[in-house]
C-alpha cells in the first residue's frame, strides 16, 4: 500500500495521535476507529490491536514503526521525521500507539516535534494500560473502604540505579495502590526496594501480562514473593503489576479477544 502523491499547492496534512488502548480492538476509542478509517497513512506501534488496522482505507500506507525490546526498532527522531514528511506531502496521518499516547507513550515529545515544524496535531486519548489491564483481571485500583489513591510507576530503570528519580521509599509509605508498568525485569528489586521502605511483606500483588488479550495470564502472590512466582509463571512483558490490598480482590473482569 502507497499513500498518494502530493499535489501542488496542497493544504498540510493534520497529525492524529490515537490511544490504541492495551490489546482489545474493542477497547480503541470511538473517535480513534474514526480517525484510522479516515487516516492517509498510519505509523503503527508494537501493543496496538493489530485488528483496528482492518478500519484502514485499502489505499492507505501502514508503516509499523515498532519498538522491539533489544530486537528491531526505528529511534523517536526517525519516528518525528516520518510524521513530519508524511503530513508535509499533505497526508493526514495517524500515529497509532498503545494504551493513551501520554502515558509512558512519548505523544508529548512527537506532538511538540509536529508544532516545531509547522504541523497541525492533536491527540485521541486511549484506554491505558495502566487501568484496563488491571481492571479485566478483576482489580479494580480503588475501592471503598480499602484505598483511596493509586500511583503509576515506571519499572524501567530500577531502584538504586543512578539514572532513576523514582523514590520508592516515599511510595512504600503512600497509602495508595502501586501500578508498576515496564517493570517484569525490575520486579525483585522493586519489591526490596518497596519493602525496605516500609511496605509489609504480606501486601498482596498481582502481575497481569498480555492484558485483554486470549494470552492474558495473572499472577498473584505477596509482596515478598511475586518476583519469584511470576518469574516461576515465566511471565514476560508487556505486564502491569499491582501492588496493595485492591490486588486480592477478583472481581469479573472482560472476556478478552473482541473482533473490531
Ligand atoms: C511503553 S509503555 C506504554 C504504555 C501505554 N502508553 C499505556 O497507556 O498503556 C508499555 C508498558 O505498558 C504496559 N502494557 C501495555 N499493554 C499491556 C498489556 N496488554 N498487558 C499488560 N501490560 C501492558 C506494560 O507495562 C508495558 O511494559
Amino acid at each position: 500500500m502507497t499513500s498518494r502523491e502530493p499535489r501542488v499547492g496542497e493544504r498540510m496534512g493534520v497529525v492524529t495521535l490515537v490511544g490504541g488502548g492495551p490489546g482489545d480492538a474493542g477497547l480503541v476509542t470511538v473517535a480513534g476507529r474514526d480517525a484510522i478509517a479516515a487516516a492517509d497513512v498510519i505509523l503503527t506501534d508494537r501493543l496496538v490491536p493489530r485488528a483496528a488496522l482492518a478500519w484502514a482505507r485499502p489505499d492507505a500506507e501502514i508503516i509499523d514503526v515498532a519498538k522491539v525490546p533489544g530486537g528491531r526498532s526505528t529511534d523517536q527522531a526517525e519516528i518525528n521525521r516520518l510524521l513530519i514528511e508524511h503530513a508535509k506531502a499533505g497526508n493526514d496521518v495517524v500515529r497509532f500507539k498503545g494504551g493513551d499516547p501520554f502515558v509512558f507513550g512519548r505523544g508529548g515529545e512527537e506532538l511538540v516535534a509536529c508544532a516545531d515544524a509547522g504541523i497541525e496535531a492533536r491527540v485521541i486519548p486511549g484506554v491505558s494500560s495502566a487501568i484496563a489491564v488491571p481492571a479485566v483481571a478483576g482489580i479494580p485500583l480503588t475501592h471503598r473502604g480499602l484505598v483511596q489513591a493509586f500511583t503509576v510507576v515506571s519499572g524501567h530503570v530500577p531502584p538504586g540505579h543512578p539514572d532513576s528519580t523514582v523514590d520508592w521509599a516515599a511510595l512504600a509509605r503512600s497509602g495508595s495502590t502501586l501500578v508498576v508498568m515496564m517493570g517484569v525485569r525490575t520486579l525483585d528489586a522493586i519489591a526490596d526496594a518497596l519493602v525496605d521502605g516500609g511496605l509489609d511483606p504480606a501486601t498482596p500483588a498481582a502481575v497481569v501480562a498480555d492484558g485483554t488479550l486470549p494470552s492474558q495470564h495473572v499472577v498473584r502472590a505477596d509482596l515478598a514473593t511475586i518476583a519469584a512466582a511470576a518469574s516461576e509463571a515465566g511471565v514476560g512483558p508487556p505486564a502491569v503489576t499491582v501492588i496493595g490490598d485492591v490486588a486480592a480482590l477478583d472481581l469479573p473482569g472482560l472476556d478478552s479477544g473482541h473482533d473490531p
